[in-house]
């Protein structure tokens, strides 16, 4: 049997296995996609004990995935940039890759949910500086867009981004952000604000071109207020759980050879989990 997984800590929450296993089934593969939660200090062992390729591939998750791209001997372009993995696979040889499906899950999810988007026209806003804002920024330069604006409650983990992407990411002060939203195509929500019901970033998205699309990285709840104040405004908008689901096609094709099928209604499968 071809054997993936995702690993995190803690890891039962995941919405990753349902979605693999269920692609699995509907491809008739013998294969199988199981969660694992290494101990948060012996992650590296984890690691090095599927090196061999026993395993094929695992999806790596919080709080892991600057610690797997530091355990791979290559890494994508991908990877590299957001200087994290969210997928290692294992060859025969034992050496392990990592790549990051985040990116093009954002981007896919965007794809799908606001059709048109082109990501080259305008100015994105990226509220939040950690490590989901880095992936995010990593992908859409790549994607063309021509400038990149970080607005972070620390400005100095903003300008940590400024200096490992270049001139076209700026980071901005708070209360700097009205301006910021005047001519940008796409505001995204990469701080953990609003998850699990709670307030979302302090942003007044009817300052926006009516034209721009928001997102939300945050999944639980599905409509976060976040959204939910862009709806208002009456913005397109892109919610993180068609990014989870996204990111989830590539991850699948690497580890088990095939594209998952069509036909597997995931995002109904994933919304009976939230
Ligand atoms: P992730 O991997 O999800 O990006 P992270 O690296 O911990 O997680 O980053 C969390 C982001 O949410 C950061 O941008 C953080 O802002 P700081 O860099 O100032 O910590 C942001 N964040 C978390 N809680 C916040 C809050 N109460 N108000 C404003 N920003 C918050």
């Amino acid at each position: 049997a071809i054997v993936g997984g995702v690993c995190g800590q803690p890891i039962k929450h995941s919405m990753s296995p349902v979605i693999h296993n269920a692609w699995i089934a509907a491809a008739g593969l013998d294969a199988v996609y199981v969660p694992f939660a290494p101990a948060a200090d012996r992650f590296e062992t984890f690691v090095d004990g599927l090196r061999g390729g026993a395993v094929r591939g695992v999806n790596v998750t919080i709080p892991f995935k600057e610690r797997a791209l530091a355990m791979a001997d290559t890494a994508s372009d991908l990877a590299r940039m957001a200087g994290a993995a969210n997928l290692l696979l294992f060859a025969a040889d034992g050496s392990v890759h990592a790549d990051n499906t985040d990116g093009p899950g954002l981007l896919g999810a965007v794809e799908t949910q606001a059709p048109g988007f082109d990501a080259k026209s305008a100015p994105v806003v990226i509220l939040g500086a950690g490590g989901a804002a880095r992936g995010a920024v990593a992908a859409l330069l790549l994607a063309g867009a021509p400038e990149i604006r970080i607005v972070n409650r620390t400005l100095a983990r903003a300008q940590e981004l400024v200096d490992a992407f270049g001139a076209k990411v700026v980071a901005v002060e708070e209360a700097a952000l009205p301006g910021l939203l005047a001519d940008a195509g796409l505001v995204i929500n990469a701080t953990s604000l609003g998850l699990g019901g709670g307030e979302g970033p302090a942003a007044d998205l009817s300052l926006t071109p009516k034209t721009a699309v928001v997102m939300d990285m945050v999944y639980k709840p599905l409509r976060t207020e976040f959204l939910r104040r862009a709806e208002a405004a009456g913005l397109r908008t892109v919610d993180g759980l068609e990014m989870l689901l996204r990111q989830a096609i590539p991850t699948f094709e690497a580890i088990y050879g095939v594209a998952p099928s069509a036909d597997v209604d995931v995002r109904g499968l994933a919304l009976t989990l939230l």
